[in-house]
């Protein structure tokens, strides 16, 4: 209902529902004018179904005011959109947007929650995952024939990550490949506006996972690795640790999120350096620039577009009165093309001095807990193909996704080595 709601608002001229529209195709092209005429109306654009910013200082201010909040809509107030939404998701199974996932809850308990977890997802353990990183890319490409045309989605931007978050969770040899189609059948579940079908799909993806993650937590209870999640399991704050379903939810959360965002990273990442030869040619004369190249690819082709709040109570944001129960659409894709903040927002210069001010991981409390994995996996990803195959050329046949949220490509048919 939501979704015929906003799509016959956007014959009305409604910007959000324009927005929605826009979404679908996958296309930047067509998304672009939309964020622009959005942002012409900073801070907020007042839609018929909510507030929605691409500014960069109002996505900013809604994702760190301490009202907006990610939790579902309290069943006493909101509008009737809000409610459908929340309505349609009441008999979903555990998932990233279920709770008690990190994404939806708020304080006090994501404070507790997030605190435990960040405990184990520090720094110090993702460089300590480099090495792994770097050897998996190296396999995987030795199984690629350079000289035909392959899809990289499938043969390496998908399997990188997966295959990373597989040694995070301490997934044994014989169960990886299970693992692997249940994460892919369930990862749609970041996103919003399934049709009926594929919501069926990801909802029994999401049980036989769960199931299967019941098993796998009382096995690293008896026999714990070094994995991250075994950590996770013997972690605690004050003598409390965190419940079962905390700990299937992180690790549900953990897995979608390297599914779906971190291919879409690689994706967009070689898409855009394959085709743009000059910014590849200062690479190879400056590998300083690595890290800044993949924080301009976050920027300019964010694997998550799109995220919302919720006004927990009567608020102001960004000097803006807010209704308690409002929903206020941020678009992170509209922040990073902020022409107030990016100098020339359309360009792709991975010498860009502020490219790490995009939004891209969101902001505020719920600011992506996997940034410094995900970083690490796309220097790690992209460095190591273009090291080896310095000229890659994207045959025809490339496709974006349709999903609404995450953005990256479906497919992308590329000859390494031409
Ligand atoms: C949250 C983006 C990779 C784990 C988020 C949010 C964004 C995001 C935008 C916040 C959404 C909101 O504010 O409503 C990305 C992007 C990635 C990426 C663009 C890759 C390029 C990862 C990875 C992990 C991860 C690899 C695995 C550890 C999480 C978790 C949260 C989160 C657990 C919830 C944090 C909280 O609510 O406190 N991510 N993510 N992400 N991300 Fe990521």
């Amino acid at each position: 209902l939501p979704r015929t709601m906003l799509r016959r608002a956007a014959k009305q001229g409604d910007l959000h529902g324009r927005m929605f529209v826009a979404t679908q195709s996958g296309d930047r092209a067509a998304l672009e004018p939309v964020l622009d005429q959005l942002r012409a109306h900073a801070p907020f654009y007042r839609g018929r179904f909510a507030s929605v910013t691409a500014d960069h200082a109002t996505v900013r201010a809604v994702l760190s005011s301490p009202d907006a909040g990610a939790r579902r809509l309290p069943t006493d107030g909101g509008s009737t959109f809000a409610r459908l939404q929340v309505w349609a998701m009441q008999d979903a199974p555990l998932g990233p947007l279920t709770p008690p996932s990190l994404l939806v809850t708020e304080p006090p308990d994501h404070t507790r929650y997030r605190k435990l977890v960040s405990r184990v997802f520090t720094a110090r353990a993702v460089e300590r995952l480099r090495t792994r990183t770097e050897q998996i890319a190296t396999e995987l490409l030795d199984q690629i024939d350079p000289r035909r045309p392959v899809d990289l989605v499938e043969a390496y931007c998908s399997l990188l990550p997966v295959t990373v978050i597989a040694e995070i969770l301490g997934v044994p040899a014989r169960d990886r490949e299970k693992v692997l189609r249940m994460g892919a059948a369930a990862a749609p579940s970041l996103d919003l506006g399934l049709s009926w079908t594929t919501f069926r799909h990801v909802e029994s993806a999401l049980r036989e996972f769960d199931e299967w993650l019941g098993q796998h937590l009382e096995d690293l209870r008896r026999h714990p690795g070094d994995d991250l999640l075994s950590q996770l399991v013997g972690a605690q704050e004050d003598g409390v640790g965190l419940s079962d379903v905390e700990l299937r939810s992180i690790a549900g959360l953990v897995l979608a999120a390297g599914f779906e965002t971190t291919v879409n990273l690689l994706g967009n990442g070689i898409a855009l350096l394959a085709s743009n030869p000059e910014q590849r040619r200062l690479l190879t004369e400056r590998e300083d620039l690595w890290p800044n190249a993949v924080e301009e690819v976050l920027r300019i082709d964010p694997p998550v577009l799109i995220t919302g709040r919720m006004a927990m109570a009567d608020t102001v944001v960004a000097g803006v009165p807010i209704r308690r129960g409002s929903v206020m659409v941020a678009l992170l894709a509209g922040a990073n093309r902020d022409p107030q903040v990016f100098a020339e927002p359309d360009t792709f210069d991975i010498t860009r001095q502020n490219a790490r001010d995009h939004l891209s991981f969101s902001a505020g409390r719920h600011f992506c807990l996997g940034a410094a994995l995900a970083r690490m996996e796309g220097e790690v990803g992209l460095r190591t193909l273009f090291e080896r195959h310095p000229d890659p050329r994207v045959e025809n046949g490339a496709v974006r996704r349709s999903t609404r949220i995450l953005r990256g490509y479906e497919r992308l048919p590329v000859t390494l080595s031409p």
